[in-house]
């Protein structure tokens, strides 16, 4: 039997050229990957010449090319769409370009800072795409949509109007490999769809928003996506599903949220938590709750951080450091969306106190707004600290609901 990889035709004059990776298990440092991934390019034919979208990562570049040459010469080759330049699906371009030399490299404008850097070539020849831009080559049209963030800056989309397909890049991927492709063939891969969503898309959810919104316009018949598998069964099922993860439910009815979350090691700490707290309380416009981190595991962390206007963190300092229950809280945001959100933070301390500019410093750093210094207080708050705390909680609480103030450096 022979053994040489092919290009295998997914619709009339599309053709699947991407490679599998079985055996990750763990990609980007972060995803676990239990049924390891796949780098999904495709290769378009038109009556005026071919059109390839998307490359793989550069050690897989081999089998890339022998699928690719199954289905044409590389003179044959006119366009290379890039939707995202991140070097799993941009590792084989540098090659491309050399053996494909009558190919225009096509990709956002935001991409052009990042080519040189990505690919180490100054001679790659690219023109840039976005909204509402169109290629038409042959009896083929492209539609170009930008996607911004979705996973990368530069990430664009693009919908192939004869065939009903939308190239989506990262959108509706998942790391999971079966052979069979399709997602009507491979079973039941719910799971890796949705933790691809929460690691990739979930920090992004407004951008998801936009985009479906983008790709409301098509009729979709097929989703050809960069990993996992291609989605041709039901497209609006996955299209919604991302919906439902990226709209915000208003399950307080327009009320703000404020969270607190503390750890405390003699008590201190929390009494400064609860008098925060009847500060922020007092104004019955919010919500607010008091959070002990110590008991309080990941997923849970993140339902509530990401229902939360404001943040509030207190913690004291243990050893010249912020004990790992609050790293955890901090680490985890990494996943979430912060654009719009508050952020402060406190704690009783017995020698140098650290911990609450780490905290504060961290939060700036993930791009909360940061409008207070923190609350600081040796040991055993007084009763004047305690009410210190209840007038660091109203005026939280006010700067939530839109007092203007300068931002702390
Ligand atoms: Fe699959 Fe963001 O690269």
């Amino acid at each position: 039997m022979n053994n040489i990889p092919k290009a295998i035709e997914i619709k009339k004059d599309i053709y699947y050229i991407g490679v599998s990776d079985p055996d990750l298990r763990v990609f980007d440092i972060i995803m676990k990957t239990a049924n390891g991934t796949t780098y999904n390019a495709y290769v378009v034919r038109s009556s005026d010449g071919f059109i390839v979208l998307d490359t793989v990562k550069e050690e897989f570049e081999d089998e890339f090319f022998t699928k690719l040459e199954s289905v044409c010469d590389y003179s044959e080759i006119k366009y290379i769409i890039m939707h995202h330049l991140e070097p799993d699906h941009s590792g084989a371009l540098p090659e491309l370009v050399k053996r494909a030399k009558n190919a225009k490299v096509l990709l956002s404008p935001m991409a052009n800072p990042m080519m040189k850097a990505i690919t180490n070539s100054e001679t790659i020849p690219f023109e840039t795409v976005w909204t509402n831009k169109e290629l038409k080559i042959g009896n083929k049209t492209f539609k170009f949509m930008s996607t911004p963030h979705l996973h990368w800056p530069e990430t664009i989309s693009s919908y192939l109007v004869e065939d009903e397909v939308l190239f989506s890049g990262d959108v509706f991927g998942s790391h999971y490999y079966d052979k069979r492709l399709f997602d009507d063939m491979v079973g039941d891969f719910d799971y890796a769809f949705k933790y691809y969503y929460e690691h990739i898309m979930r920090p992004f959810k407004s951008d998801v928003i936009n985009a479906l919104n983008l790709y409301d316009k098509y009729p979709i018949d097929t989703i050809c996506n960069l990993h996992g598998p291609i989605i041709r069964s039901n497209p609006q099922r996955y299209i919604e599903l991302y919906r439902r993860w990226s709209s915000k439910e208003d399950r307080y009815h327009g009320k703000k949220v404020v969270s607190i979350f503390y750890v405390t090691s003699y008590k201190n700490t929390k009494d400064m938590a609860q008098a925060i707290w009847e500060g922020v309380d007092k104004d019955k416009t919010l919500l607010s709750n008091m959070y002990d981190l110590t008991a309080l595991d990941e997923q849970n962390m993140l339902t509530i951080l990401e229902e939360s206007t404001g943040i509030i963190i207190g913690s004291p300092t243990i050893n010249g450091d912020v004990p790992k229950p609050i790293w955890d809280l901090l680490s985890c945001m990494m996943v979430l969306e912060k654009k719009g959100k508050f952020g402060a933070s406190f704690g009783s301390y017995g020698w140098s106190g650290e911990a609450v500019e780490m905290m504060n410093q961290r939060l700036k750093t993930l791009k909360f707004r940061v409008p207070l210094q923190p609350k600081k207080i040796k040991l055993v708050p007084t009763v004047e600290e305690l009410r210190e705390c209840y007038e660091f909680g109203i005026e939280f609480a006010q700067i939530v609901n839109g007092k203007m103030v300068e931002m702390t450096l």
